[in-house]
């Protein structure tokens, strides 16, 4: 039987010319088209912008929320940072738990895809995750400034706390 192969064509054409030329419609997509998984950032933004000179974004969450898995991150209202491939530079309003403490990720980078592996600068140290645990975006539970011992203690306020954690992480480690 012969395959009719020219039949195909106008399909693939066309999926091509679509993939080809239409523009990232979500801050997923923009993450994918950079590498990055798409599960860095929870489920659900539709509020968001992105220059597409700088590659810089902006996210508007309806609540600041917390990502409870593996890792604890904390998500801000106003989320920003600047996409290029495998990398987010300069991100504002993502937090991570270690040891009750809160700490602002300022890059999360992919250095080698194969690797499996993800990093979070967490300016003290740089910490690996598994690329897997970001394969989908999360549920984000509201934050409530009010709840438990562990999360009352704001990012913002941490400053200063650091050189603490320094000596925490490498006691234990
Ligand atoms: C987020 O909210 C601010 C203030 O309401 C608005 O100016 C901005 O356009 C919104 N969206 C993004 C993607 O920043
Ligand atoms: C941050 O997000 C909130 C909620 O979407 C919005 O009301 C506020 O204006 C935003 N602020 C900025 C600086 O975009
Ligand atoms: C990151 O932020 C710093 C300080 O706000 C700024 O000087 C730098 O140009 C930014 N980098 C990018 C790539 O936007």
């Amino acid at each position: 039987m012969r395959i009719p192969f020219l039949s195909l064509f106008p399909a693939l054409f066309l999926t091509f010319f679509l993939t080809a030329h239409s523009p990232p419609s979500s801050i997923y997509d923009h993450l994918k088209h950079n590498g990055l998984p798409i599960g860095l950032l929870p489920k659900g933004i539709s509020d968001f912008s992105i220059d597409p000179n700088t590659n810089r974004f902006h996210v508007n969450l309806t609540h600041p929320c917390n990502s409870e898995f593996e890792i604890q991150l904390h998500y801000d209202f106003n989320i920003s940072g600047v996409l290029s491939f495998g990398k987010i530079a300069n991100l504002s309003g993502v937090s991570q738990q270690e040891l009750f403490l809160w700490f602002p990720v300022i890059n999360i980078r992919v250095d080698d895809p194969t690797s499996g592996l993800i990093n979070f600068d967490v300016g003290v140290v740089d910490k690996q995750f598994s690329l897997s645990l970001f394969e989908i975006p999360r549920d984000c539970t509201a934050f409530d400034p009010k709840g438990s011992l562990s999360i009352s203690q704001k990012p913002s306020e941490l400053l200063g706390t650091e050189i603490v954690e320094e000596h925490m992480l490498r006691a234990i480690s």
